[in-house]
């Protein structure tokens, strides 16, 4: 088997350990906040600016790599 044939399978590994943490591990996906800050965020990439790496807020390592925040992360419902 060829290096790179072991390294794309380590890689679906990876996604399907993370998939089994986060089934196992309880916690919820915190929607994202309703506040003036995140009402007027439109698209992903605008995203980025604050939860990218090195930015003001960047997300936690465990973080899936995907950058489609709104198939996980829904609008909250409550006013702040
Ligand atoms: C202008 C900077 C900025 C932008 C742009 C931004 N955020 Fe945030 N976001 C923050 C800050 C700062 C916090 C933490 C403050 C808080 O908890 O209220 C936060 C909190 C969150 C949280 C909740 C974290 C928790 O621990 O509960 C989620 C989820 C989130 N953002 C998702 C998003 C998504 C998805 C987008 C794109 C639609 C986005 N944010 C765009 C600054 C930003
Ligand atoms: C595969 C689902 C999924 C996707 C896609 C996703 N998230 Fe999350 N996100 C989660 C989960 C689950 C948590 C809670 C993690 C925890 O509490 O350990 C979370 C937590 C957060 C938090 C708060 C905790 C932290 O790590 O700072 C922010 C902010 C956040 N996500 C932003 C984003 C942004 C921005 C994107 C798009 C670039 C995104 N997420 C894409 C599932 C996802």
């Amino acid at each position: 088997m060829k290096s790179k044939d072991l390294l794309f399978i380590a890689g679906i590994l990876a996604v399907l350990g993370f998939l089994y943490y986060l089934s196992i591990s309880g916690k919820g996906v915190p929607p994202i906040p309703s506040d003036a800050t995140h009402a007027s965020v439109t698209t992903e990439a605008d995203c980025l600016v604050c939860h990218g790496e090195g930015m003001r807020h960047p997300r936690k390592v465990q973080h899936p790599p995907k950058d489609q925040c709104f198939e996980c992360h829904a609008r909250g419902e409550a006013e702040k």
